[in-house]
């Protein structure tokens, strides 16, 4: 390596538009009982916010997004939060896909369908399955996801596999687990955003995020918005990824 193939900070910054963000959406719970609430208000204006910062992803030509709704560990809040939650779910499904159709957005479920409420799955499979060919912005919805729970699916594909002699475990490399997890053909993402000022990812994309950007951002998911979202895309540009190497490169 020499001194040429080390290129100068100004260079080596991440100018472009990030090709995968992920968001962990908090502080809705927050949000609402800073202005006596009920905490179901938050997770609702929670939805308006999501709606606008999918509108602003598509015009910042962000290619995918990534948002966790809710986790495999949420299963422990109060059933009557879960049961909003879940009827949230339905609404946004039920109000919103056919505008993300039109809009030319796929989306894509990650996460564990067994034990969800029947119809819960059945809207699940139908979104993805409508906006299939669609070619625009990919929407994951990250749903009863968590991803120690995607790793060990992973693993029990791949000891499928190994069990029926089509894979030797000798073959197995970090690019066999990747193709087993949820949506293996989708890009890592490259910035990862967790709002409300908590610093830690919560078991959200453990496997995809080695080399993402983390941004924390002081603001509660409900007041997110294009502009909270392009300030964050402006600390990402700011970072040097170096993917372990000592050349740094731009994010794609
Ligand atoms: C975290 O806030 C947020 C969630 C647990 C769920 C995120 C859900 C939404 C934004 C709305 C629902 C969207 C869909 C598509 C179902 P928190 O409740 O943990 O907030 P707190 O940490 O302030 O209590």
């Amino acid at each position: 390596m020499s001194e040429a193939d080390i290129q100068p900070a100004a260079q080596a910054v991440a100018f472009e538009v990030p090709r995968h963000v992920a968001i962990i959406m908090d502080g809705n719970g927050r949000w609402a009982s800073a202005r006596g609430l009920p905490r179901v208000e938050g997770h609702r204006r929670g939805v308006e916010a999501l709606r606008r910062t999918i509108r602003a992803a598509g015009e910042i030509g962000i290619q995918v997004i990534t948002i966790f709704s809710f986790s495999a560990e949420n299963w422990s809040r109060p059933p009557s939060e879960v049961h909003e939650l879940m009827s949230l779910l339905r609404r946004f499904i039920r109000n919103d896909l056919a505008e993300l159709h039109k809009s030319n957005v796929r989306v894509r479920i990650v996460g564990e369908r067994e034990g969800l409420e029947p119809d819960i799955g059945r809207l699940l499979s139908e979104a993805e399955e409508l906006t299939r060919a669609n070619t625009g912005l990919t929407l994951v919805v990250a749903f009863n996801y968590g991803a120690r729970q995607e790793i060990a699916r992973a693993a029990r594909r791949i000891a499928a596999e190994v069990e029926r002699g089509t894979l030797h475990a000798a073959d197995i490399t970090t690019e066999t687990v990747g193709r087993f997890l949820d949506a293996p053909d989708l890009p890592d993402p490259d910035l990862i955003i967790r709002t409300s000022g908590e610093q830690r990812l919560s078991n959200f994309l453990l496997w995809q995020s080695a080399y993402s950007e983390l941004v924390f951002v002081p603001t509660y998911w409900p007041d997110f918005d294009r502009a909270a979202l392009e300030a964050a895309i402006r600390e990402y540009q700011q970072r040097e990824r170096r993917f372990g190497g000592l050349v740094a490169k731009t994010g794609s």
